[in-house]
């Protein structure tokens, strides 16, 4: 055998030749945490179902948002859990000058400045009394115009409250470019807008729903993508570009990185991906059984998700894994 003229197992010698050949690195400043803050708690609430992760207060996120910006983490993204008897039909508390996100953006910026880039999701799930991402008609269809006009009333409180970037998460057609109009409309042109274009029915987000609170029962598929399309992840992302995104997403990531691939390989603007709340709660739950090393599959995880093409990952490991990337990268 010592006459094989290629020898790919030459690059993996040592350490030293290893970190010379890697290709894929995962940078602090490409990650954003997403946080949650709750209504009427006077201190933060641990989230069963995520372990590490807690629906904060007002005080308490802002500190976060300020440990975020002192380690150099890209951004935060901000979902508020508003009391229950502030859900309506329509969500709107997701608008209110008062409601509980667009204060805690006002809190975060005013703690933060530019340090760190303030982002808000733009959905109104956390916000209706029945869970949907929309306003229903009649008999429970999800009105696709009415509903984007809601968002734009969202993302414009969102904007006003200092939001640098305002996530429409609904996935209704049509969404980006009336948003994008409306901000215009209040002169807050310099909002950005990172579109989750590629968002799935997903199993994966399960957690997120204890999380937030959501009163969902059904599904959401007749507007979140069926798990079984990838070319219509990139559609999704096309029309949002040509909307006016000015970033497109991938959600979830780990399970869906031929789709994040296409995207990336063909967006001519940034691209995110979520490691979404049930991809962090399988990982959790298998480590503390001792059936997976925590840290190893973190950095692999994240490193998976930056090498099929994301510029940015979403994800709630994001202060833990600033270490563990640091160790594995070194
Ligand atoms: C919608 C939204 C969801 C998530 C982010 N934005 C939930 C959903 O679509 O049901 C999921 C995030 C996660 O699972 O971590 N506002």
């Amino acid at each position: 055998m010592t006459d094989l003229p290629i020898r790919p197992r030459r690059l993996r010698t040592n350490a030293a030749m290893r970190r010379l050949a890697a290709e894929t690195r995962v940078h602090p400043r490409q990650l954003i945490l997403p946080a949650f803050v709750r209504e009427g708690i006077d201190a933060p609430r641990p989230i069963e179902s995520m372990p590490g992760v807690s629906q904060h207060t007002l005080d308490s996120i802002a500190r976060l948002a300020a440990r975020c910006a002192s380690e150099g983490i890209g951004g935060i993204m901000l979902f508020g859990v508003p009391a229950q008897d502030d859900k309506d039909a329509e969500g709107s508390a997701a608008w209110a000058e008062d409601g509980i996100l667009n204060r805690a953006l006002a809190r975060v910026r005013a703690e933060v400045g530019e340090s760190v880039v303030v982002m808000a999701d733009t959905c109104l799930d956390e916000f209706t009394d029945h869970g949907h991402c929309g306003v229903l008609d009649d008999s429970g269809r999800i009105l696709n115009d009415e509903t984007v006009q809601r968002y734009v009333r969202m993302a414009r409180a969102q904007a006003a409250a200092g939001a640098h970037v305002v996530g429409p998460s609904g996935m209704m057609d049509g969404q980006v470019a009336a948003i994008r109009a409306g901000l215009d409309t209040d002169g807050h042109t310099d909002t950005a807008i990172l579109a989750y274009s590629a968002k799935y029915a997903s199993g994966f987000f399960g957690p997120f729903r204890d999380a937030v609170g959501c009163s969902l029962t059904g599904d959401r598929r007749t507007y979140q993508q069926d798990p079984a399309n990838r070319r219509e992840g990139v559609r999704e992302a096309a029309l949002d570009i040509a909307e006016g995104a000015d970033a497109v997403m991938v959600k979830p990531a780990g399970y869906y990185l031929d789709v994040l691939a296409d995207v990336a390989a063909t967006s001519p603007v940034p691209v995110a991906a979520y490691q979404v709340s049930g991809e962090y709660a399988a990982l959790i739950a298998a480590a503390e059984r001792g059936w997976l090393d925590r840290e190893r599959v973190v950095v692999e995880s994240l490193t998976s998700i930056a090498r099929a093409g994301a510029d940015q990952i979403l994800t709630y490991f994001a202060l833990e894994a600033l270490p563990m990337l640091e160790r594995a990268q070194a």
